[in-house]
């Protein structure tokens, strides 16, 4: 691959955006971001119409790949109806209602635009409803960048005070986290068994740590945090940003067994348009009725919500979580075998349609100061294959056995030039 468009591009993006690129996320691709002029099923096109195969996938939303035409075909429809119109209409109830569908824990849902946003009103409605102020969550999980849970996302942050992600944090928002390690039964128990005395409102996780090696929550840990939120007054919530309508129709919760009080959805939950939501026990969600406010100019707009009900009628085919999970089969058994002849050796983790290279030197070492590591990521570029930075691949039902042929053969070569 040439690269030359793309790297001409970053360059001239610096002098307009921010770092050159529209998130931090993106602007840490190696060796810069893709430059990207068409994209469809599991591929993309960059500027000098060099074609790559995509496991970045939007960051997670595109299950069904890029432009998939009956997502497609809802929101053009739509489009040349109504775009905005700031009070009610069919789409948002029509959507709401296939949501629910979907998510059979869930009684009601407050609209939202990202992951970020709705993970807040998520915390406020624990807050309003239960008095107290604090919020649990796991050492390493990300819940987005706000400043109220973006913290303590490294392993050495462990047994410390939550500890700010980002230079400009407020620090009083950080007085009203506690933090503990994931898996942790014992350190869990001791805190949530006092949870009136620790002013604990909430408990928030990824129940597969899917930004930080996709590690499982364990059945015994899924169980104690059911089992003593329930008995403390304290509300369960589940982020289901990435792994909402991914591993199961169902999300996370399906997946496990266990049924969360609220669960957050963002990315999957509109095929690639921006609409998020929290969904759960109508006790809860009903709050906005009373004192809680939830508010947001673009929440439940028409073209979002056409996306969400084109996206949770193709997932109502119970073939696409086989083709999901025989897809995320089909990358593992190519990358594994492609893996062993590396001079530093990595495995792959894998949960159902999402996937993990993880170095042997850990997981935080892909965190782009690893130098060895980003010349692997961007060698995987140069030969048509496009990865996030830390390795993780988002696979789509678009993915085919000649996608996982070809990035068999770049990680080899890739691995082997070490
Ligand atoms: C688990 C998880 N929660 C929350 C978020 C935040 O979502 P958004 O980027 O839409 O704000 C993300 C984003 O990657 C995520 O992976």
């Amino acid at each position: 691959m040439s690269l030359a468009s793309s790297r001409a591009a970053f360059a001239r993006a610096k002098g307009s955006i921010g770092g050159g690129a529209g998130s931090g996320m993106r602007a840490a691709m190696r060796p810069h971001p893709l430059y990207v002029q068409r994209a469809q099923g599991a591929h993309v096109w960059d500027l000098d119409g060099d074609v790559y195969v995509d496991y970045v996938m939007g960051w997670g939303p595109l299950i069904l790949g890029h432009s998939n035409p009956h997502v497609s075909a809802a929101v053009i429809e739509t489009m040349s109806s109504m775009q905005l119109v700031g009070t009610g209409h069919m789409g948002e109830i029509l959507a709401a209602e296939a949501v629910l569908d979907a998510v059979p824990h869930a009684e009601r849902l407050l609209w939202s635009n990202t992951g970020t946003e709705a993970i807040q009103v998520a915390l406020r409605l624990a807050r309003a409803a239960t008095g107290r102020q604090k919020i649990l969550k796991f050492i390493r999980c990300y819940h987005g960048w706000h400043d109220s849970v973006f913290a303590s996302l490294r392993d050495s942050h462990a047994g410390e005070a939550p500890v700010a992600a980002s230079q400009g944090q407020s620090r009083s928002a950080l007085l009203d986290l506690v933090t503990a390690e994931f898996n942790d039964v014992t350190r869990l128990t001791e805190i949530l068994a006092n949870a009136r005395e620790n002013d604990i409102a909430a408990v928030v996780l990824d129940p597969i740590m899917s930004n930080a090696g996709l590690v499982e929550a364990t059945p015994e840990f899924l169980a104690a945090l059911r089992r003593l939120c329930d008995a403390h007054g304290v509300v369960l919530i589940f982020d289901e940003v990435i792994t909402g309508f991914r591993l199961a129709r169902g999300g996370a919760a399906e997946y496990c067994g266990v049924r969360p009080d609220l669960s957050v959805f963002g990315k999957a939950i509109a095929g690639g348009f921006t609409q998020s939501a929290v969904a759960g026990r109508a006790d809860l969600i009903d709050q906005v009725a009373g004192g809680v406010v939830h508010a947001g100019t673009f929440n439940s707009n028409p073209i979002a919500m056409a996306a969400v009900k084109a996206t949770m009628d193709v997932l109502t085919d119970a073939s696409i979580y086989q083709r999901l999970e025989a897809a995320g089969g089909g990358l593992e058994e190519a990358l594994t075998p492609a893996l062993a002849g590396s001079a530093s050796p990595a495995t792959v983790n894998r949960v159902g349609s999402l996937l993990q290279i993880v170095p042997a030197s850990g997981y935080e070492s892909t965190d782009g100061r690893d130098s060895e590591w980003n010349r692997f990521i961007g060698a995987l570029l140069d030969q048509g294959i496009m990865m996030t930075p830390s390795g993780k691949a988002f696979v789509c039902v678009e993915h085919s056995a000649e996608d996982f042929a070809k990035t068999a053969m770049a990680v080899e070569a890739a691995a082997s030039a070490e």
